[in-house]
């Protein structure tokens, strides 16, 4: 590795860069159908009583790993203890390496999904099966969602995914702010917000927590060394809760915000809430074809859920850049190609699940499905146990002391973390793997 390594702008760029990772098509396409098929509020409140506690300590527990060892995330395991934990560092890495793949075709739909708004084109039901078993036309935006990607990470961490951060979130925040205004204030929208503000719990079962936390974890990018990579490039002097704390915070006000644009609108026209995962691209459709301005509020929103893939797919893109430029001596630009090279064939499978290799069964699970499986479902969840039981004893109580920087004291709660991380995490993680077995 030649020359001194990148690095964030300001501690601003950190907390916008991570928001961007977070705030991805978990937040806009599946927390609001994953709310309306588990009684919407009630499972709200669960969310964010998980997130802001497991979901907080192990997020804060990958950016100690990373900006203790200023590595990416198997040199970082490596640098601080040795022994067997690299692996959970280079499980990490194979977790993004799967993740971004299949993520990058529903990115190319998203991007379709604008391109069709404006066109004007049919989007129901029969129109969105029909397109995403195309094949040709859906690689060919897969192809130009990683082509994107490729470009903007090659310019480095500040150069390229700092700096277009900086201005896509707060373009992403603005179309979701004028898309609640719109849908709340659409007659019949009462329904729809109080469906999202009034609390039944009697629709919680076990199965709903579980959704609510497996939901968390991969909404806030942990569990697979996004947050150890970023991380890595922090400041000595930065105390970390206070990033995390936005981070989580943006992430949730995000997913909130979108479920207010999406499920008022849903309400208003009569149409179901729990859909599932067509509720983004067959029922919104539907929804902003019947309402004023809608050939504009859905131009909008798709463009919105694109950006937000995207700043979700840079950071994926880097966790496995950062990780080749960290133990080869390659430099960063030929890595990104080549890795955004290979990331494109492997997703090619993936988008021809829905179409000509549907048939294509591994376990009972396309090739879609079970990539999403795999790295979703078993390795992240490995993953983020690794990481918890990393900061909670091996790193312990360095772990406590990186938390402040260079020139503070770790803070008092931080035996609460501890706990949290050693303990707490990993059995609720355990639990979440073993149900989605
Ligand atoms: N957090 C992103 C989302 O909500 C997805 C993601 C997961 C991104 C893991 C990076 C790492 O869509």
């Amino acid at each position: 590795m030649a020359g001194k390594r990148d690095g964030w702008k300001s501690r601003t760029g950190f907390i916008i860069a991570a928001s961007g990772s977070a705030v991805g098509l978990g937040n806009i396409w599946k927390f609001p159908y994953v709310a309306g098929q588990n009684g919407g509020a009630a499972f709200i409140i669960i969310y964010l009583v998980l997130i802001f506690t497991v979901g907080f300590s192990v997020l804060l527990a990958e950016q100690a790993i990373g900006r203790a060892a200023q590595r990416s995330p198997a040199a970082a395991f490596r640098t601080l203890k040795g022994g067997l934990w690299p692996v959970v560092g280079y499980i990490g890495v194979l977790t993004a390496f799967l993740i971004l793949p299949f993520y990058s075709v529903v990115g190319g739909w998203t991007i379709a999904y604008i391109w069709k708004t404006i066109a004007g084109a049919s989007m129901d039901g029969a129109a969105f099966g029909g397109f995403i078993a195309s094949g040709g036309i859906t690689i060919a935006f897969h192809a130009l969602f990683m082509a994107v990607t490729v470009l903007t990470v090659r310019g480095g961490v500040q150069g390229g995914i700092e700096r277009y951060c900086r201005i896509l979130m707060p373009t992403l925040l603005i179309i979701l702010i004028i898309l609640v205004v719109r849908a709340v204030t659409l007659p019949g929208a009462e329904k729809g917000i109080a469906f999202f503000m009034t609390p039944d719990f009697s629709r919680i079962t076990l199965q709903s927590v579980h959704a609510a936390l497996s939901q968390a974890f991969f909404s806030i990018s942990v569990g697979m060394g996004v947050m150890i990579t970023y991380g890595s490039y922090i400041g000595k002097t930065e105390k970390l809760p206070g990033d995390a704390a936005w981070i989580v915070g943006i992430d949730t006000g995000v997913a909130l915000l979108a479920g207010l644009a999406i499920l008022p609108a849903v309400f208003a026209f009569g149409m179901d809430p729990a859909q599932g995962p067509g509720l983004t691209f067959v029922t919104l459709p539907a929804v902003f074809a019947q309402m004023p301005g809608g050939y504009l509020f859905g131009t909008m929103f798709f463009v919105m859920l694109s950006l937000a893939a995207l700043t979700s797919a840079m950071s994926l893109l880097e966790v496995v850049v950062a990780h080749i430029t960290d133990e080869f001596d390659i430099g960063r630009k030929p890595t990104v190609l080549t890795i955004g090279g290979i990331m494109f064939l492997l997703g090619i499978p993936a988008a021809l699940s829905f179409g000509a290799w549907k048939e294509v069964i591994f376990f009972g699970k396309t090739i879609f499905d079970l990539m999403d499986f795999v790295a979703t479902g078993i390795l992240l969840p490995v993953g983020a146990i690794g990481i918890s039981l990393f900061v909670g004893w091996a790193f312990w109580p360095k772990a406590g002391e990186e938390l402040a920087g260079e020139h503070g004291a770790a803070p008092v709660w931080a035996p609460l973390w501890r706990w949290m991380c050693g303990i707490v995490a990993p059995l609720l993680i355990l639990w979440i793997l073993i149900g989605g077995l």
